[in-house]
């Protein structure tokens, strides 16, 4: 049973013992009604800047690779799998990924000061804003996510890459929630994802043993609610074959103390420092 905790105010000890324990967490209410309609109003003028591209670039697909790989530094567009030709807005699976550097909305909603509260909360070491993500999961054709660990894709030494989860619309198992298994962030990192000969980019196997649907546990969230993801916790979530759509952003935070291997697929340019809360 996934136990839920009001955001607002200072973490409290059980909030910090459950998320010890199950390597997620998650704060209702952390994201105001007002503060969640300047997000999806600020998406829907960025999908109205872009230019549609000659060549859509799916998210994962090989071909995108250098529009993927340039894109920790900017703010680009990723389409869903099953798009065919839908409007953009309907179409596109992520923006990422510096939104929190390069958009004045976002910018100002990951540095408010309760995300800086709740990373001294976390006991977050010198907590820096790596990545910044609008996750669309549109109606009828949202992509399913696999098992993964976000420090595979977000590696320092020693590793430190902590996941937020922004609701900006309810998700619910049916439009493909996120999904967790509780305690999971205490097994090993099970894959190495970065840049390997000539940067191309790898997926390595560390440790074989699959994550079982069956250890799954449905994180639903309501507008608003933020879930905090330990690095290592194994999380997925599934299709949305709804007709609701299930809208979220995201950030990732590392410690700017820990080294940041150079085979990180995110590379971020000397100009462009790392910033704090
Ligand atoms: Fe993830």
């Amino acid at each position: 049973m996934v136990t839920r905790f009001k955001a607002g105010g200072p973490l409290g000890a059980d909030a910090r013992g459950f998320y010890d324990e199950h390597g997620f967490l998650i704060l209702d209410g952390f994201a105001s009604a007002a503060e969640r309609s300047a997000l999806l109003d600020r998406i829907d003028a960025l999908v109205d800047g872009f230019e549609t591209p000659h060549s859509r670039t799916v998210f994962g697909e090989h071909a995108g690779d250098r529009y993927f790989l340039e894109s920790g530094d900017k703010v680009r567009f990723f389409f869903e799998q099953d798009a065919g030709g839908r409007p953009l807005r309907q179409a596109l699976n992520k923006i990422g990924h510096a939104l929190h550097d390069l958009d004045p909305v976002f910018d100002t909603f990951f540095h408010s000061g309760r995300f800086r509260q709740l990373a001294r909360d976390l006991r977050l070491n010198a907590p820096r804003l790596l990545q910044s993500m609008v996750i669309f999961k549109q109606p009828g054709i949202g992509g399913a996510v696999n098992w993964h660990q976000d420090a595979t894709f977000l590696r320092t030494e020693p590793e430190s890459v902590t996941g937020f989860w922004i609701a900006l619309e309810d998700a619910t198992l049916e439009n493909g929630c996120l999904q967790a298994i509780p305690g999971g962030h205490r097994g090993p990192l099970r894959q190495w994802f970065g840049r390997g000969e000539a940067a191309m980019l790898e997926t390595r196997t560390l440790d074989d043993r699959p994550f079982e649907d069956a250890d799954a546990t449905p994180l639903e969230a309501e507008a608003g609610a933020l879930i905090v993801l330990h690095g290592r916790a194994p999380h997925m979530s599934r299709r949305n074959l709804s007709a609701k759509s299930r809208c979220a952003v995201t950030l990732h935070v590392i410690d700017g103390e820990a080294a940041y291997p150079a085979d990180n697929w995110l590379q971020r340019p000397a100009d462009m420092p790392l910033r704090g809360f």
